[in-house]
C-alpha cells in the first residue's frame, strides 16, 4: 500500500530532514488545513466597548505588577475594529483556515446573570461571514482563558462546579448563533495549562499557588488544580453532549478540545528517568486526553494523587468518555524529565509536576534545543513527530489538528529590522512541519496545522514583550508589517498545492 501511495504522490518519498529545508505543502494530504491562530483577549481590544462586560483578564491586567510592563489587553491589536484588514492578511497568505476564540464577556457581559449582548453576536457574525467569503474555514474556540468577571466574583471561576452549567449556557448560545456556519468547534483551549498557570504557579488569575512558587495568594497546589481541571472537563463534556443531542446532526459540524502538549526525553539514559518520562507525559498530556477519550484519568495520576484526584461518577463517565470528534494539540516544546522518587531533585525545578518528576530544559548546562523568548520553551523539531506518534498510539489514531505551533525570539529588544528578518521563525516552522510530515507519512491522521500567531499580540503575563506573529504589529500605530516568516508561509502555501 505504501508503495502505491508513493507512486501516487512521489513527493511523499522525498527527504524530510530535520532542518525542514525540503518541506513542501505537497508533503501534506489534500484538503489539509493550513491556518493561523489567535484568541479573543490577545487580539481584540475594545475591552469595554459595544456592551462587552469585564472579564478576569481585564481585571487582573489592570492590577499593577501582574503583567510585564503593566501591559493589558484594553486595545491589544484592535482586531475588533481591524478584523477585515486581518482577514485580508490571512487571505494574502493563502491560508484556508483561521482559529479564533469567542470572548465570553462580549457575548454574555454578566455570564448567565444578564442578557446576551447583540453587538457581540453581530461582531462574530461579521467575522465568520467574511472568513467564509474569503475561503477560510473558521475553527472556533469557545473558551480561551477569559471568563466574565461576574462569574469569578460569584463563585471563584473554575474551582467551582457551578461553572460547568455556565459554560454550557454560553456554549449553547454559540451553537445557536453561529453553528449554522461553524463546522469545527473547540470547547476549550488548554485546560491542562490553564490550571497549572492559575493554581500551581499562580501566574494567571486567580493567582493561587503553593511553594515553591511564591508571590501569589495562597492556594493548595495538591488539591486545587485537579478540582479546577475536573470542572473544566465536565463543562466540556456537557457542552459536547448538548451539541451532539441538539445541533450536530442538523448543523453537520464536529467538536473537539485543545490541550497543551509537551514531549519529554529522559534526563539520563536510565530506566528511572524513562519511567519519569512516561509519568510526565501522563501528568501533562494524558491528564486531559485520557479523561475525554477513555472517561478516566491516567492510572499514573491515580497512583500518585490518590483521593486528591476527583473521580467521575458512572453517569458522568458515560458522557465524558469519547466526548470529542478530534484532538487539538498546541505544541511548542520538549523538556528533559528526571525521576524524583528514587533520587533527590533540586527543589523549584522548571515544572515540579506532581508525580515526582522534575523537568528541565538543560542537561549539564546544555539546552535540549534552541532557545526561545519563553525560557521554558526550546526548539526541538523531532518532538513534533514524537508527540504526534504518542497521541496516535495512545488514542487509536483519532483525527488530530495541530491547533498551535509557533516561536518567539529570545532577544525581545524592539529592533524592528531584526524582528522583521525572522529567519529563526522560518527555520522553526520548516523544521516542525517536516517532523509533522514525517509523522503523517507514517500514518498519523493529522488534518491541519495552525501557526501561532497571525499577528504579534498580548502574550498573557509577558504582555507585548513576546512577539509570535507572522506580522509585526507596531505598538504605537498598530500597523501590521509582514515579517520574513509571513512571506515564507505564503510561498510555502503557494507551492505544490493540489487544492489551490
Ligand atoms: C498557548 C496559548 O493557547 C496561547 O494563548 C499562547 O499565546 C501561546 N501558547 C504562546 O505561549
Amino acid at each position: 500500500l505504501s508503495f502505491l501511495l508513493l507512486l501516487k504522490n512521489p513527493s511523499l518519498a522525498q527527504n524530510l530532514n530535520d532542518d525542514g529545508q525540503d518541506v513542501k505543502r505537497s508533503h501534506f494530504p489534500d484538503g489539509f488545513f493550513f491556518g493561523t491562530s489567535t484568541s479573543s483577549y490577545q487580539v481584540e481590544g475594545a475591552y469595554i466597548e459595544d456592551g462587552k462586560g469585564l472579564n478576569n483578564w481585564d481585571v487582573f491586567s489592570h492590577i499593577p505588577g501582574n503583567i510585564k510592563n503593566n501591559d493589558n489587553g484594553d486595545i491589544a491589536d484592535n482586531h475588533y475594529y481591524r478584523f477585515l484588514e486581518d482577514i485580508e492578511l490571512m487571505s494574502s497568505l493563502g491560508t484556508n483556515a483561521y482559529r479564533f476564540s469567542i470572548s465570553w464577556a462580549r457575548i454574555l457581559p454578566r455570564g448567565k446573570f444578564g442578557q446576551v449582548n447583540p453587538r457581540g453576536i453581530m461582531f462574530y457574525n461579521k467575522l465568520i461571514d467574511n472568513l467564509l467569503e474569503r475561503g477560510m474555514e473558521p475553527f472556533v474556540t469557545i473558551h480561551h482563558h477569559d471568563i466574565p468577571q461576574e462569574l469569578v466574583d460569584r463563585y471563584g471561576g473554575w474551582l467551582s462546579p457551578l461553572m460547568q452549567e455556565d459554560f454550557v449556557y454560553f456554549a449553547e448560545i454559540c451553537f445557536k448563533s453561529f453553528g449554522d456556519r461553524i463546522k469545527k468547534w473547540i470547547t476549550m483551549n488548554e485546560p491542562n495549562l490553564l490550571v497549572d498557570m492559575s493554581y500551581i504557579r499562580g501566574w494567571y488569575p486567580p493567582a493561587h499557588c503553593s511553594p515553591p512558587f511564591g508571590n501569589c495568594s495562597a492556594g493548595n497546589s495538591d488539591i486545587e488544580p485537579p478540582i479546577a481541571m475536573h470542572n473544566m472537563i465536565l463543562g466540556h463534556a456537557k457542552a459536547v453532549k448538548l451539541y451532539r443531542e441538539h445541533f450536530q446532526l442538523k448543523q453537520g459540524g464536529s467538536i473537539g478540545i485543545v490541550g497543551c502538549t509537551e514531549y519529554f526525553e529522559p534526563l539520563r539514559n536510565n530506566e528511572l528517568d524513562r519511567q519519569a518520562v512516561s509519568r510526565a507525559l501522563a501528568f501533562t498530556n494524558a491528564w486531559l486526553f485520557d479523561a475525554v477519550v477513555f472517561g478516566d484519568y491516567p492510572a499514573e495520576m491515580r497512583l500518585y494523587l490518590g483521593s486528591a484526584l476527583p473521580a467521575f461518577s458512572p453517569e458522568e463517565t458515560s458522557y465524558v468518555k469519547g466526548s470529542l470528534d478530534f484532538i487539538g494539540m498546541n505544541f511548542y516544546t520538549s523538556l528533559y524529565a528526571k525521576d524524583c522518587i528514587h533520587s533527590a531533585c533540586i527543589s523549584g525545578g522548571d515544572r515540579p509536576i506532581q508525580g515526582f518528576v522534575y523537568t528541565t530544559g538543560e542537561r549539564d548546562g546544555e539546552p535540549i534545543g534552541g532557545r526561545c523568548g519563553n525560557p521554558r520553551f526550546f526548539v526541538v523539531p523531532e518532538g513534533m513527530e514524537k508527540i504526534v506518534n504518542y497521541m496516535k498510539e495512545r488514542y487509536n489514531n483519532m483525527p488530530m489538528f495541530v491547533t498551535e505551533n509557533g516561536f518567539s525570539p529570545p532577544q525581545q529588544n524592539d529592533q524592528v529590522e531584526a524582528l522583521l528578518q525572522d529567519t529563526n521563525r522560518v527555520d522553526f516552522h520548516k523544521s516542525y512541519l517536516a517532523a509533522l510530515a514525517r509523522a503523517i507519512r507514517n500514518g498519523a491522521d493529522v488534518r491541519g496545522y495552525f501557526v501561532w500567531s497571525l499577528v504579534d499580540n498580548f502574550e498573557w503575563i509577558d504582555g507585548y514583550s513576546q512577539r509570535y506573529g507572522l506580522y509585526y504589529v507596531d505598538r504605537q500605530t498598530l500597523e501590521r508589517v509582514p515579517k520574513l516568516s509571513a512571506k515564507w508561509y505564503k510561498k510555502f502555501l503557494a507551492n505544490g498545492s493540489s487544492n489551490h
